[in-house]
Order: C-alpha cells, then structure tokens, then sequence
C-alpha cells in the first residue's frame, strides 16, 4: 500500500537524521547549488530511500541532504521527480507526503519556467501566488490519505500568504528583485506551443512549467506551509524567436543561481 511506502520512507530517513526538521526544500532544475551550501550535511541517497524515486532528468541530481542553513534545519531535495518522467502523481509527490510525515510543517519549491507575463524575462525571479492546475490529473486522485488531510481540501491560499510577505521583505533586505505571478502547469515534456501559451494568458498564466504544483497541492492537503519560487530561464514558446530546449534553461538557471541561494538564505533566516 503506498501509505506503508510513505511510512517506510519516513522510517529509513529518521534512522538516519534523527532530529526535528524546519523547513523542505525540493530544487528544481539548475538550482541543485543552494544544497552546497548546507552546514554539516547529511546525504541520502534516493535510492537508498525505501519506494523512493530516482530523478531521470540531466541536471537534476538524487540526494536528501538535510543540515543547517540559516539557523533552521532543512531538508534539501538535490533532484525531484516530474509527471512526464512516467511517474503517476502519487509517485512524484511521495518525497511531499514523506516529509510531512517526518513532521515537517515548511515547505520551499523553486522551479525553472518560461516567462509569459510581458515583464517576466529570463533571469527574473518570481513568487508564486497561485496556480493553475487543472489540466493534470491530481495528485490526491485516489483513496483518501485520511492520515494527512480530508478528501476535499480547500485551494484558496496553497502558496502561503505570510510566507510571501516575508519572501517580499527578505528579498528587499538582500537587494534581489522579486515580483508575484501566476505558475501554470503543463505536463511536458514537449515545451508548450504559441497557440497554447496564447490561450493561458488569457486564462490568467503568468509563468509556465512542468513541476511543483503537484508537490503544492499535496503539501497543502497536510496544511503545510508553501512558498514557491520560479526562475524564468526563457520567455514561453512564441514570445521571442529563441527556440526552447533544456540547455538554455540550464543555463540560465546557473546564472542566477548565487541571487536565489542568496535570497533563499534569507528567507530562512528570516522564518
Ligand atoms: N515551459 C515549460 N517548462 C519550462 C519552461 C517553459 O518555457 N522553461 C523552463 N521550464
């Protein structure tokens, strides 16, 4: 049953690292370097986590790497798990239900995504707000996991709203712009067409992606704090004549990485 998989999972990573944890932090792509800088580290391999997944993407590492980090104990997924790698959605929100059941209370999500909101360029970060969902199955199809929340669970503040004005204020502190948008969902792997990004403009899309939103509605099913951070890597498909592909988006990511660790830095210092 997966709710013995989640138990199991949560029981290996206790023998290993066996004090209290603050905050979750899943990397997305290109932003494995704020796992460097993790005070006494510990490192768990996913595979050696039972029922874990292990990532399949180039850029995406598979570590749990839990230490310090701004005066809070985090627990650092170096690689996370994406729908269009094959996994169902339980599978790729699993490390969520993990972490909350380790008691875990916070959690942060970055993602790399492509800008669609006109002043949304690569290299901007952005806050998620809210998101859109609703053309991807849900992660909390299934038998309700009575143990972590209710069957209908309500989606009106999924990205914390204090935790937004505390990312607002700590980014002012560090001198790192930062503006709020709409993170849009679409399963991958193939990058969105221009009559598709068309279409989500008009529906509300600020950003669009291929992650988090699983990992945001599970964590929210267990009331857990989320905060969402986007990076645009690129300007979504027909908004500039660049074609899309991953390298791009790696690169852009590695050169903003030295702002978003230092943003995230504080962030946690500052929860
Ligand atoms: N679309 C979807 N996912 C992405 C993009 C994009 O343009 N950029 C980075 N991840």
């Amino acid at each position: 049953m997966y709710i013995d998989e989640i138990y199991a999972a949560r029981d290996y990573i206790q023998s290993r690292y066996k004090n209290p944890i603050d905050v979750a932090i899943v990397l997305g792509s290109g932003l494995g370097p704020l796992a460097d800088v993790i005070n006494e580290p510990v490192e768990i391999d996913y595979k050696d986590i039972p029922y874990f997944p292990v990532s399949t993407v180039p850029g995406h590492a598979g570590k749990l790497i839990i230490g310090e980090i701004g005066g809070k104990t985090v627990a650092c997924m170096k690689g996370r798990f994406h729908f269009y790698e094959g996994y169902d959605m339980q599978k790729v929100t699993m490390p969520i239900r993990v972490f909350s059941a380790l008691g875990i209370k916070n959690l942060i999500v970055t993602n790399a995504c492509g800008g669609v909101r006109d002043d949304l360029n690569p290299g901007q970060i952005v806050i998620i707000s809210d998101h859109l969902s609703f053309m991807m199955p849900s992660p909390l199809r299934g038998p309700n996991l009575d143990d972590f929340g209710p069957r209908f669970k309500d989606m009106t503040d999924v990205y914390t709203s204090t935790l937004r004005s505390l990312a607002f204020e700590s980014a002012k502190k560090v001198n790192v712009d930062v503006k709020e948008g709409v993170y849009c969902f679409f399963k991958g792997p193939q990058f969105e067409t221009p009559a598709e990004i068309r279409a989500f403009k008009t529906l509300g899309a600020d950003m669009v992606g291929m992650s988090t939103v699983p990992e945001a509605i599970v964590a929210r099913h267990s009331d857990m704090k989320i905060l969402g951070i986007s990076l645009v890597t690129n300007k979504a498909a027909g908004l500039s004549s660049n074609e899309l592909n991953h390298i791009e988006v790696m690169e852009a990511a590695n050169s903003a990485e030295e702002r978003l660790v230092k943003l995230v830095k504080q962030i946690l210092e500052d929860m």
